[in-house]
């Protein structure tokens, strides 16, 4: 199936209630297990036992979902939390002010990829979830991890990936948003129809100079999985 962009930024204030008010326990789930499991035991980490004082960057971070499920599993991290919505950041803002322990440790950013609010090779740890998709252009989160990585930081980054046909899609949707509101179910088929396949993300890594660095693996019947440890100081 041909790929169909969406737009990039979910910037309408009912767009992003309902996205937050969705149960993405699951795959946010997933992605944490795919941290402790994989990205954390790549060979050679120099990142301290437990992330401590480890800096870290969630690029497209939505309500933040992911965001404090990690403040909350790694409590000496510190993450800067990027996203181009408002409306977004302003649900991440509700959520993470619920959680005092985790406030102090987040630093929202609002802006659209490429950033200059993003500190250069400064992270240790670079996460990003259900962002690649929302991408016209999506080398500009390759380019982004490249410059605010610090030489041996570790990447996961997740995201839907395309189905071989439309009634694949609408199969995914059936089984995974039957009682979703219609705006998310929506969401949904559109972010499936404008993901990437894995081999088109194999080929953003080869063009971006990240694959020897970075592998690319089906981790779920509508994910992928992007992860490794990026080795040394890149020149952007
Ligand atoms: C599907 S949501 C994912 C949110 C969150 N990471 C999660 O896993 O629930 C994608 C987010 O990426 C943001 N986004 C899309 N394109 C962006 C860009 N170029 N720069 C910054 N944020 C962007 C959107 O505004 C939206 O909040």
């Amino acid at each position: 199936m041909k790929r169909t962009p969406e737009p990039e930024l979910m910037d309408g204030a009912e767009q992003a209630r309902a996205y937050a008010q969705a149960d993405l326990s699951e795959p946010n789930e997933l992605f944490l297990r795919l941290l402790a499991d994989e990205v954390l035991k790549v060979r050679d980490s120099a990142l301290p036992q437990g992330l401590a004082d480890a800096r870290a960057l969630d690029l497209g971070c939505g309500p933040a979902d992911i965001v404090v499920r990690l403040l909350k599993r790694y409590p000496q991290l510190q993450c800067d939390a990027l996203d181009g919505s408002q409306a977004m950041l302003d649900l991440a803002r509700q959520a993470i002010d619920r959680l005092p322990g985790i406030a102090s440790r987040v630093r929202l950013l609002c802006d659209k990829l490429p950033s200059a609010q993003l500190d250069t090779g400064a992270y240790d740890l670079i996460l990003s979830n259900s962002l690649l998709h929302h991408l016209h252009e999506p080398q500009v989160l390759w380019r982004s991890i490249r410059a605010a990585a610090k030489p041996g930081a570790l990447v996961l980054v997740m995201d839907l990936m395309r189905p071989g046909s439309a009634g694949m899609a609408e199969a995914l949707v059936e089984t995974y948003a039957a009682d979703a509101p219609p705006v998310l179910r929506q969401d949904f088929r559109n972010s499936l129809h404008a993901a990437f396949e894995p081999a088109e993300v194999e080929e953003q890594l080869r063009s971006a100079g990240l694959a020897e660095a970075l592998e690319v693996d089906v981790v779920s019947d509508r994910h992928l999985a992007v992860w490794g440890k990026v080795g040394r100081k890149f020149e952007v």
